[in-house]
């Protein structure tokens, strides 16, 4: 079902009006919000969202003030920025894996910032692929493990054959028993790709999925990614410094632009 602002407005005053008591009215206020909170055609909305973090002399380090940034169901959008500039952070927050001050950071029609630790993490086991700037593949797990045990925490079964298949497509097929230490580190990077898209996300966020990544291998990950994305209308946020990823993609945002914090610091 799709809940749309507007009908979310017309519940609020509906139910408001009548109500004699201020707190009760900011409960039924805070509920709407939690309930109505889809943008037509956005799989990803991000709004007001800021960040900062405490120096160890008290000093408070602003990172992230974004006012909005909105993604549509299979839509692939590159972000770029200096860096330092809080690309990572952004996409840790909007994954769950860190917490905003405040904001609103809406995925299909759940704002994440509204959930437990635990459900977070559900969340984006389920609808979430990530792929890490460092990888984080586990040591003791084969790279069609490590894949394999992004299924785990969804309680789906385990779907060899696509994973396998992930594997080949970034050219790992001679691969799939190799840990991660005799692995080099593209081939890590190219096993932290096919376990990000594995479970089938809705949004898929890739942090500079290509930087350690030969020109050629480079192009097999872009390639799989904007396939893979695009066959499953799986919304994209891909993190690069590199031009010729970004100058392959049709919107391509500037942290300077999206991120006000960067306006105002000028390192
Ligand atoms: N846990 C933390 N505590 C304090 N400061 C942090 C923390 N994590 C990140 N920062 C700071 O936040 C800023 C943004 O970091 P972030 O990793 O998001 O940058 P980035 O744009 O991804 O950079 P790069 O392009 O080098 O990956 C940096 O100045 C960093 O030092
Ligand atoms: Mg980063």
């Amino acid at each position: 079902m799709i809940l749309l602002n507007r009908e979310r407005n017309s519940v609020f005053q509906r139910f408001q009006e009548p109500l004699p008591c201020i707190f009760v009215k900011r409960y039924i206020a805070k509920l709407c919000d939690s309930v109505f909170c889809f943008e037509p055609g956005a799989m990803l909305l991000v709004e007001n969202v800021k960040k900062a973090y405490r120096e160890p002399n008290g000093e408070v380090l602003p990172i992230l003030d974004v006012p909005r940034l909105a993604v549509e169901a299979g839509e692939q959008v590159v972000i770029r920025g200096r860096s330092g500039g809080g690309k990572t952070t952004l996409l840790n927050v909007i994954s769950g894996l860190a917490t905003p001050d405040s904001g609103k950071i809406v995925v299909q029609t759940t704002d994440v910032t509204r959930l437990s630790e635990a459900a977070r993490d559900r969340f984006r086991a389920r609808h979430i692929g990530f792929v890490f700037q460092t990888f984080n593949l586990l040591a003791g797990f084969s790279a069609l493990e490590n894949v394999l045990l992004g299924m785990t925490f969804t309680g789906q079964r385990h779907d060899h054959h696509r994973a396998t298949e992930l594997l080949q497509r970034v050219g790992l097929g001679q691969r799939l028993s190799h840990k991660p230490a005799a692995l080099s580190v593209g081939e890590q990077q190219r096993v932290a790709v096919a376990r990000a898209l594995v479970n089938r996300p809705v949004l898929l966020l890739a942090d500079e999925p290509t930087a350690n990544i030969d020109p050629a291998h480079q192009q097999q990950v872009i390639d799989l990614l904007r396939d893979v994305c695009r066959a499953e209308n799986v919304a994209m946020l891909l993190v690069t410094h590199s031009p010729e990823v970004s100058a392959q993609f049709d919107r391509v945002e500037h942290l300077e632009e999206l991120n006000r914090v960067m306006a105002v610091v000028k390192h």
